[in-house]
């Protein structure tokens, strides 16, 4: 799977407090366009699992270039994350939190899910877009970042 370059996502979700939690992700993709539907795996061992499971809502916050220290920052436990890391959320109109500076946020509500292995896929619909055009997108390949922005 190494060899299948991807651009990197944030899915963002809310604590069992409500506070915005974020964890790196490169399973996503879209399932259709009417209605617009997408997807994302996410491992049975990671706290997004469990905030999903009790919320219904994710956030997908596409990765610009220049943020290349929040993938790697968000794909560390919360307890090993770096604390001097700089970052702000807004609430999106979906309830969902939105990771500011993204090149694109999608807001969704779990429609469906799928137990495979140590995984679930998360079915979500789109209920809420943003877009800034004049970002370019972080990749990752071969287990490394990829960003011809740096
Ligand atoms: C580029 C990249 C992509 C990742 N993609 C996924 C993914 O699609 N699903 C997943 O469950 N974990 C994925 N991870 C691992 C999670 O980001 C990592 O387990 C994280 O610590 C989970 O945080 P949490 O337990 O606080 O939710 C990825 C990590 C990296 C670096």
């Amino acid at each position: 799977m190494g060899d299948f370059a991807t651009g990197v996502t944030v899915i963002t979700t809310n604590d069992d407090d409500g506070n915005p939690h974020s964890m790196t992700a490169n399973s996503f993709t879209s399932v259709c366009l009417d209605p617009p539907v997408v997807l994302v795996c996410v491992a049975h061992g990671t706290n997004t699992y469990g905030f999903l499971e009790s919320t219904g809502r994710f956030g997908v916050n596409i990765l610009s270039q220049n943020q290349q220290e929040l993938g790697a920052l968000f794909a560390r436990k919360p307890e090993d994350r770096d604390e001097g890391v700089q970052y702000n959320y807004t609430l999106g109109e979906a309830g969902v939190p939105i990771l500011e500076g993204s090149m694109v946020f999608f807001g969704c509500e779990v429609l469906d899910s799928h137990v495979y292995g140590d995984h679930t896929i998360y079915i979500g619909e789109v209920k809420e877009m943003l877009r800034n055009e004049s970002k370019e997108p972080l990749m990752f390949f071969r287990s490394r970042w990829y960003n011809p922005g740096k």
